[in-house]
């Protein structure tokens, strides 16, 4: 249909993640290279007005969902101005975030209505999470966690499972759910620019879920909701649930609805995109946006932009570090 963001493949894209910034305060290993990144310059960096006119033309195009994502979203300057003005165009608003400055936004969060919140947190042990991170904020995410669960928001944990890491706190983050109203969400490790992936330090679905009914034996399957990246659990009695995101031993591309921004203006079609479409540069010269969002997305590949099963280092190694992306 006409003013559709609609691929070769028939799949309506109708959820764009935004990434506000390429800067974190955290340093987590699977998603940073070591030597860091080189920044984006300012200049190269959506203005927030640029993020919302944009925003704006995706509204137009039958994009519904907005989820905020980074670097660490929160770090960006006036990010309450920002989501503010997003909600009045009506989006469905999400964030993932690293949860360290949450408390500053919850009230506002829950005025405008964003009450779904992924927040990263790969570990229950605080001397881990300084491994992993290599910073201290332990104490304050939990805080956070707890407040907005307070708060009766709808919080799903991020966990990134890594062999030797933190595997051996499957059980531990499922016992999480006994009493918490929450979900914790175990995402298979995947390959991007400079993050030495190598499937062998990655955790598969299969074992995931091996690892969960050794100790608390068969699961529940609950419903996915269309076009949802993790297939969703639950221990029978406990309050909370669990997902996985198994985009390496089992893709669930087939029903993708997904666009991405990155905080420089370009779009991707696909997490593993490496074409990507200069969208700000565009709208500085004062070009019409629609026609080139709606061709952009007719070069979508159908699965992880054509990667097969093994995942192509020559591939991957061309994209960026997901801290650029966001996820
Ligand atoms: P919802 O918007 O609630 O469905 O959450 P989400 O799981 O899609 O988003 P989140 O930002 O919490 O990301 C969790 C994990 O899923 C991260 O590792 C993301 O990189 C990954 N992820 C998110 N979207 C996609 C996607 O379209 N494809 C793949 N392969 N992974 C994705
Ligand atoms: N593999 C899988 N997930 C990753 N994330 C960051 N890097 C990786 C990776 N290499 C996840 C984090 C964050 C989300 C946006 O992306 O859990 O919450
Ligand atoms: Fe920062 Fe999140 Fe990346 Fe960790 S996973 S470095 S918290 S953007």
């Amino acid at each position: 249909k006409k003013g559709q963001i609609i691929d070769n493949f028939g799949r309506l894209h109708n959820y764009l993640r935004i990434s506000l910034t390429d800067r974190c305060n955290l340093r987590c290993f699977y998603c940073m290279p070591e030597e860091g990144i080189e920044l984006m310059e300012k200049e190269s960096i959506m203005s927030l007005e640029e993020i919302l006119s944009l925003a704006g033309t995706f509204r137009s195009l039958g994009v519904d969902t907005v989820r905020l994502t980074g670097g660490e979203p929160l770090v960006r300057k006036n990010f309450g101005y920002l989501v503010e003005e997003l909600a009045k165009m009506g989006f469905t608003l999400k964030i993932t975030t690293n949860g360290i400055l949450l408390d500053k936004y919850l009230e506002l969060f829950q005025k405008i209505g964003l009450r779904k919140i992924n927040l990263s947190l790969d570990t229950l042990d605080k001397a881990k999470s300084v491994f992993i991170s290599k910073r201290d904020y332990f104490d304050r995410i939990w805080k956070n966690i707890n407040s907005a669960l307070n708060r009766g928001m709808e919080v799903k944990l991020n966990i990134v499972l890594i062999k030797g890491v933190n595997d051996n706190e499957i059980q531990d983050f499922i016992e999480l759910t006994r009493h918490k109203k929450l979900t914790v969400k175990f995402i298979e490790f995947m390959p991007f620019k400079g993050n030495k992936w190598d499937w062998s330090k990655g955790v598969g679905k299969q074992e995931i879920l091996d690892m969960v009914s050794e100790r608390f034996g068969a699961v529940e399957e609950l419903e996915n909701p269309k076009h949802s990246t993790s297939t969703n659990f639950k221990v029978p009695g406990h309050t909370g649930s669990f997902a996985i995101v198994s985009t390496i031993t089992n893709p669930f591309c087939d029903e993708c609805n997904r666009i991405r921004l990155t905080a420089d203006g370009k779009m991707k079609n696909c997490l593993f995109a490496n074409s990507e479409t200069d969208l700000l540069t565009s709208l500085r010269n004062g070009e019409p946006m629609e026609n080139l969002i709606i061709n952009a997305i007719k070069t979508k590949k159908h699965s992880r932009d054509g990667m097969d099963v093994k995942m192509e280092a020559d591939h991957y190694e061309k994209n960026r570090s997901m801290i650029s992306i966001g996820g």
